[in-house]
């Protein structure tokens, strides 16, 4: 438990669901309009109404050149640190500000103006970083792909995105592995019926890659140029409501989901939550070590710490074997990091690497204050662990790609809560969350049901999806009238502390990166020698849980089973990418089913995790279940 005086979250989310226009209208101040909003939260707007309207801002002027202008242009905001490369670079304001206004004028040369859409397939580079705020400055969308997506994952993206143009690498440096982007770059262009104007293309010393010609320039050679020329683009004036980004993520089938961020909703929210829910001041430094493909690497390693004035880590780089399970504690201590924001599974790893904090104590982490874990159920012996091994509060918070920030948290600004152990503690300012049941009424305390967001969400979380309003109805605000559904089950106790369980639908969650089971099934049914298959997530010690495929083989198929399991592991990565973890493909000779035909994928998962399981009512034929355990046997 961690108690430091009063909180004052208790007054403040009462006054953020009492009054949310006054609440947000106060937040909004800390933000750089060119035109102020006309109105607070406008009801008529967008599907359940739109924030900020008629406020006119530019994303990319909060994050730098205000900055520049205010006393910080020869402070460091982009630290990049990578053990990969061995190399650390850094950015002052006014340099990135000078990289980012040369790129934003190079793109707007290609002819990218705004709203016109921009699909960035990049590794942890600060180019990366770069890009994508000189899309914010010109007004154009941004849209990340992460780099461990195979290339038709990439080309759906392409396809709903329909970019003007993509900004890609040369590779990315995975330990003893570089991952050629090229290749994956031209087999999406060739399978996506949209196809880009041009793409700029970064060439990395480890692995120089031919370019295209016609389509593909090089990222070096433009940018040489814009910067002898002086070349700058101005920040372009844009509605708070036009989008800033589209970020494609796992819905339950394989076609992703662009979730889109609007620009003043997310820079009110981010701005709010880097003092109040983390504690950050101005000029101090912070490390946020996602992917710049998740949102979590969106929110915190650049918009978040930049609108804040801070200085952001960007790491390429593990929390073990690059070169060690000290890495992170060197990276604290070298750059004098006051926070850490990471997933639960980077500590279960360097927990089985060094056990006893060993390396911890080799490093001087005398600045370090709090730890910040999120993307999956943070499991209460892995932040025991932590705990006791860093002597630091380790905060779990709870959020989702469609949010864009914390939904649940414990607001280390505004006065920490005391720490459940398992529970991400309390919703943050504008979030209601209800526990229901499927008549969307809500439960009593410690009753698990379905986790909802009363409407109207607060700025920040996303207002739709790309060009689907229509799914997005369906997908979140038709199943509880009045909320938008988490697709999280839980409960809330006596104290309003929000705990999270697990998914409601075939979302599972892979070393903290969301995965659709339904959509690997997809892939599997594509195997010419699959009856039919059910995938489902089996306990991980370190990644919490890993995919698992049950394949039943068509009749007559004569090859040995094992053959065709390893071309199904090969055909996920190829088809999905390594990033799914896909290295379990098992034969049985059929799958348990209801006497409705409905595959029983909870009992198999317990069967597999070794939990205690029920024999369910309906099933048709229990022997069923005897040949899964049969098959598991060894496996998993
Ligand atoms: N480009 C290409 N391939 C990538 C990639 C990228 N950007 N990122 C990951 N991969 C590959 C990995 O090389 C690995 O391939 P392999 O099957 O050949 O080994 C596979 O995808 C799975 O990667 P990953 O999930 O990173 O597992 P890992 O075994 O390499 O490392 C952890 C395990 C726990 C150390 C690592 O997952 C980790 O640091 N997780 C933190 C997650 C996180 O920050 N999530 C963000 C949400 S807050
Ligand atoms: P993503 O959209 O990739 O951020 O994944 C969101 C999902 O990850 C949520 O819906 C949860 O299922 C899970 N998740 C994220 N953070 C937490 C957390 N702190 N506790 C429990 N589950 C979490």
């Amino acid at each position: 438990m961690n108690i430091q005086g009063k909180s004052l979250y208790h007054e403040i989310h009462a006054r953020s669901l009492a009054d949310p226009q006054g609440f947000w209208a106060e937040a909004a101040t800390e933000i750089d309009w060119i035109e102020p909003p006309k109105t607070i939260f406008d009801a008529s707007q967008g599907v359940y109404g739109r924030w900020f309207t008629g406020g006119v801002v530019n994303t990319c002027y909060n994050a730098l050149d205000r900055h520049v202008e205010r006393g910080r242009a020869d402070q460091v905001a982009l630290i990049h640190d990578s053990p990969l490369t061995n190399s650390v670079t850094k950015f002052t304001y006014a340099a990135l500000l000078a990289e980012v206004q040369a790129l934003a004028a190079i793109m707007r040369d290609f002819g990218v103006a705004k709203g016109d859409r921009v699909i960035l397939y990049m590794p942890m580079v600060p180019e990366a970083v770069v890009a994508m705020l000189a899309c914010a400055r010109i007004g154009a969308v941004h849209s990340v792909v992460f780099g461990g997506f195979a290339a038709k994952e990439l080309a759906t993206r392409i396809d709903d995105a329909q970019p003007k143009l993509i900004l890609s690498a040369s590779c990315g440096i995975e330990p003893g592995r570089i991952v050629q982007y090229k290749p994956l770059l031209d087999e999406a262009i060739r399978l996506a019926g949209s196809k880009p104007k041009a793409c700029i293309v970064l060439q990395r010393p480890q692995l120089i890659c031919n370019l295209t010609p016609g389509r593909d320039y090089d990222w070096a050679s433009l940018r040489r140029k814009a910067m002898n020329d002086g070349k700058k683009a101005p920040c372009v004036p844009v509605a708070a409501t036009d989008p800033l980004y589209i970020l494609y993520t796992s819905g339950t089938t394989g076609i992703p989901k662009g979730v889109v961020r609007d620009n003043g909703g997310h820079l009110v929210a981010l701005k709010w939550s880097m003092f109040n829910l983390y504690g950050i001041k101005p000029g101090e430094v912070w490390w946020c070590g996602s992917d710049i493909g998740w949102v979590v690497g969106h929110s915190y390693i650049i918009y978040g710490p930049l609108l804040q004035g801070a200085t952001s880590i960007m790491y390429e780089g593990k929390p073990v074997g690059t070169p060690d399970a000290g890495a992170f504690w060197r990276v604290i201590s070298e750059h004098k990091a006051v926070a850490l924001f990471t997933a639960p599974t980077a500590f279960r790893a360097i927990r089985k690497e060094d056990p006893d904090g060993k390396f911890i104590r080799q490093y001087d982490l005398s600045k370090f204050r709090t730890l910040f874990l999120a993307g999956e159920r943070a499991d209460p012996p892995t932040v025991e662990w932590a705990e006791q091994q860093l002597k630091v509060p380790v905060i779990d918070h709870w959020w989702q790609t469609e949010t864009g920030w914390c939904i649940a948290g414990n607001p280390v600004g505004l006065g920490m809560l005391p720490v459940k152990h398992g529970s991400p503690t309390v919703p943050m300012p504008g979030y209601q969350v209800d526990v229901v049941d499927e008549a969307a009424k809500p439960v009593g305390p410690n009753t698990m049901g379905s986790i909802v967001i009363k409407l109207p969400m607060p700025p920040g979380c996303l207002p739709t999806l790309w060009n689907q309003d229509e799914r997005f109805k369906e997908a979140y605000l038709t199943e509880f009238p009045g909320y938008y559904k988490t697709s999280d089950a839980g409960y809330k106790d006596e104290d309003g502390y929000v705990f999270v369980m697990g998914r409601t639908d075939d979302i599972i969650n892979v070393a903290g990166h969301r995965l659709s089971t339904g959509g690997m099934e997809e892939i599997l049914a594509s195997h010419p020698d699959v009856a039919e298959c059910a995938v489902l997530g089996v306990k991980d010690a370190i990644k919490g849980e890993v995919p698992c495929g049950f394949l039943v083989l068509k009749a007559g198929v004569k090859r040995p089973p094992a053959e065709i399991e390893k071309e199904i592991i090969a055909l996920v990565r190829d088809k999905l990418g390594p990033v799914a973890a896909f290295k379990l493909a098992i034969t049985v000779g059929r799958l348990p089913k209801t006497r409705s035909g409905k595959i029983l994928r909870g009992t198999i998962k317990k069967i597999a995790d070794g939990e205690s399981w029920a024999m369910p009512a309906t099933i048709e034929d229990p022997k069923v279940l005897d040949e899964i355990g049969e098959a598991l046997k060894g496996r998993v």
